[in-house]
């Protein structure tokens, strides 16, 4: 297994190019299984996740031609319709396959996801939402087990809660539907705003995209004629990079970002102390000499996102005064806090809230990678911390980091992949 040794590197210099966006790319791969003709997709991240899901269409039958950073799908081949347990347990996101496989095949099956380590992340709205457009849904062995006796027909849904890939099944799903699909409290996250662009230009008339009323008109399983597109840049990516220049008081440059995407984010690390040059698609971040301390609440886009709870963690262990987040969306979601703690910090954690007393000294030590962001908190502690810190099970990163060692490596980070 990779770990990461990482050496204090406090002054970092330069440009990171970020990368399409993990959670964008994986409903726009599934949505390629509602189309009629191969369909390209650029600005891929090359990250696991990613490869996960088109070994998943693969196994399916699908015909996946990766490149660096893109990839031609053909789901004219697929010829199977149940995702089986083996991958869908790496990855909960392959659930994102079940609203377009329903609505194409009529049946589809597909393993429940189980245990996360951030929480117990249900499905029940997806499930529900299905039912009501005429799915049958049993749970067996496992399984979800789905058929549409008489296809699936438009109708009124409302979210209980707002649910990104939840969001963005139903709006597969009531892309090939019968009628018209309205959803009420939709996820207003730029990913799903994409996904229902993307649909829009192959010819599904949405209305109120980027709102919380989403209405789609459903083609009556006419498949769709979907033309080669961009994936977003990675705001979660984007945004762990501003606090890497933030933490370790460095100015830093990213470049192919959507800065409209980092309002939240950016207005965080302001009242923080730090400042900003921003062009259409280029952000510069000109640190704070004197880090504030901070008070978030973690909550759906456009407010902060709970992908960036853990990196903030991290820097408001070097701010000047106590921190208080709060984390609104998963319940288990504080597990780099123990490791954080190894290092050196001050953070006590009350439900589920933590509250940071900075500024403290983080020393290196041996810790340990729980989740995909809490990773990268970690990295951007060892980037402060005195002495070396080793991150063990480092492949929580590899699923949504696009090539973080040498992004960091290339702005002066000592950071090194080495071998257990
Ligand atoms: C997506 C993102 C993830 C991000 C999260 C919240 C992808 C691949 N992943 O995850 O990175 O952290 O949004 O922004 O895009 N819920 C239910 N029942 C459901 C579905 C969700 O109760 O059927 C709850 C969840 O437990 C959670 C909340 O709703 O408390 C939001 O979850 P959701 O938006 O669905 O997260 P994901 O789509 O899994």
């Amino acid at each position: 297994m990779d770990y990461l040794k990482i050496h204090s590197s406090k002054s970092l210099s330069g440009t990171i190019a970020i990368s399409g966006a993990k959670n964008a790319s994986l409903p726009l791969i599934a949505m390629t299984i509602l189309a009629e003709n191969s369909v390209k997709i650029k600005n891929l991240p090359n990250v696991v996740d990613i490869k996960t899901l088109l070994k998943l269409l693969s196994k399916l039958g699908a015909n996946c031609q990766f490149s660096t950073n893109s990839v031609v799908v053909d789901t004219s081949t697929i010829n199977e319709t149940k995702a089986t347990y083996d991958i869908v347990k790496t990855m909960r996101a392959s659930i994102l396959v079940l609203g377009p496989i329903l609505a194409r095949f009529g049946h589809c099956e597909v393993s429940l996801p189980g245990g996360c380590a951030i929480g117990q992340r249900p499905i029940d709205l997806h499930l529900k939402a299905l039912e009501q457009m005429g799915a049958k849904i049993n749970i067996k062995a496992g399984y979800i087990e789905a058929s549409t006796p008489n296809g699936l027909v438009g109708c009124d849904i409302i979210f209980d809660k707002v649910t990104v890939t939840g969001t963005a099944n139903i709006v597969m799903a009531a892309a090939l539907a019968k009628g018209i699909t309205t959803i009420t409290n939709a996820a207003r996250e730029p990913e799903v705003v994409q996904l229902c662009d993307v649909l829009a230009q192959s010819g599904v008339v949405i209305n109120g995209i980027g709102t919380a009323i989403l209405e789609i008109h459903g083609t009556n399983t006419k498949l769709l004629n979907i033309k080669e597109f961009d994936v977003i840049p990675d705001r979660i990516e984007a945004g762990t990079y501003l606090c890497a220049g933030a933490i370790t008081k460095s100015e830093l440059t990213l470049t192919n970002v959507e800065p409209k995407h980092l309002g939240a984010v950016i207005s965080k690390l302001e009242e923080m102390g730090n400042t900003f040059k921003i062009t259409k698609d280029a952000i510069t971040i000109y640190p704070a000499k004197k880090i504030k301390p901070i008070k978030i609440t973690t909550q759906e886009y456009p407010a902060f996102p709970t992908d960036m709870q853990a990196q903030f963690l991290a820097l408001a262990t070097q701010a000047d005064g106590v921190s208080i987040i709060e984390e609104k969306l998963f319940e288990n979601r504080f597990m780099h806090v123990s490791e954080l703690q190894r290092m050196g910090a001050d953070i006590t954690l009350n439900g589920h809230t933590a509250t940071v007393n900075g500024k403290t000294k983080l020393s290196g030590t041996d810790v340990m990678a729980t989740d995909l962001r809490a990773s990268s908190a970690l990295v951007l502690a060892g980037l402060v911390a005195t002495k070396e810190t080793n991150i063990h099970r480092i492949y929580h990163l590899d699923r949504g980091y696009d090539s973080l060692e040498s992004k960091f490596k290339n702005v002066g980070a000592k950071i090194q992949r080495l071998k257990e």
